[in-house]
C-alpha cells in the first residue's frame, strides 16, 4: 500500500534516490522551514504539529513501513498539505537531506538501546549528532523526548560534549512549561510509559555557529 501512497518515500520510488534539497521544492511547493521527526512510529508529532504550523513542512522518519501507514492515512484524511514521510534508517539520514536543509529535529522516544554495546545505535550517539549537525541549519533545533532515565543522561552529557550547548531540559515534562511545545500530543509509546507511571524528560538544544 505505501508503493501507491505519494506521501511516504520509500525504496523503489524515483524520489528516494534524489531526494536533496527537494522536499520542498517538489513536495512541499513552497519555502517554508523543514521539520523532521525522526523514528516517528506513527507520526504522531507530524501529524499533531502540522495543523499547529502550517507553515512548517513535516517528513516523518522511520524504518517501520506499516506504522508510517497509520500517520500518513491520518494526514490523507485531514487533508494536510505540509506532512510526509520517509521510510530508512536514520543512519543515512544525510543521504535524504542536504547541508543546512533543516530547521528542526524531534527525536521522539527512540529505543534507548540499553546495552554499551548498543551506544552506537542509540540515535543520540555522537555518530547521528554529526550528521544532525550538518543537515541542521545554523541555529536549528535538535529536541529530544524520552521515559528512559538512562538515554536521557546519556543524550544530555553527548550534546554538551558534542554541541556545547543545552536551551532547555526538564525531567518532568508533564510538570514543566516546556509541556506546551508539544500541544498535548501523546504518542503510541508514551502513552504505555506513562500508564507505567514513568516521567517523561525532554531537552532542547541548538546548533550554534561558534560551539568552541
Ligand atoms: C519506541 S518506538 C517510538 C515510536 C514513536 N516515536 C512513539 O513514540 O510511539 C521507536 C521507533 O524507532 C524506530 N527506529 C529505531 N531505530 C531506528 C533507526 N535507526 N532508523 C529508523 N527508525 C528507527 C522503530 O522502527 C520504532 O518505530
Amino acid at each position: 500500500m505505501n508503493e501507491n501512497d505519494p506521501r511516504i518515500v520509500q525504496p523503489g520510488k524515483d524520489f528516494y534516490e534524489n531526494a536533496k534539497w527537494q522536499w520542498n521544492s517538489s513536495f512541499f511547493h513552497n519555502d517554508n522551514k523543514l521539520v523532521l521527526e525522526l523514528a516517528c512510529g506513527k507520526g504522531e508529532y507530524s501529524v499533531g504539529l502540522a495543523p499547529h504550523y502550517p507553515k512548517k513542512n513535516f517528513v516523518g522518519v522511520d524504518i517501520k513501513g506499516e506504522r508510517m501507514r497509520v500517520g500518513s492515512q491520518k494526514a490523507n484524511e485531514n487533508n494536510y498539505s505540509n506532512v510526509w514521510f520517509l521510510r530508512t534508517l536514520v543512519h543515512h539520514i544525510d543521504n535524504f537531506f542536504e547541508q543546512d536543509e533543516v530547521d528542526e529535529i524531534w527525536v521522539i522516544h527512540p529505543d534507548p538501546r540499553p546495552k554499551n554495546r548498543d551506544a552506537k545505535k542509540r540515535l543520540t550517539h555522537p555518530r547521528f549528532l554529526h550528521m544532525y549537525e550538518k543537515i541542521l541549519k545554523p541555529g536549528g533545533i535538535l529536541r529530544l523526548k524520552t521515559d528512559d532515565t538512562c538515554l536521557f543522561h546519556y543524550s544530555v552529557e553527548t550534546l554538551v560534549a558534542e554541541w556545547r550547548t543545552i536551551e532547555a531540559i526538564t525531567f518532568d515534562l508533564y510538570e514543566s512549561p516546556l509541556y506546551q511545545e508539544h500541544h498535548n500530543i501523546v504518542t503510541h509509546y508514551e502513552k504505555i510509559f506513562r500508564e507505567q507511571g514513568r516521567n517523561i524528560k525532554y531537552v532542547r538544544a541548538r546548533k550554534t555557529i561558534n560551539k568552541k
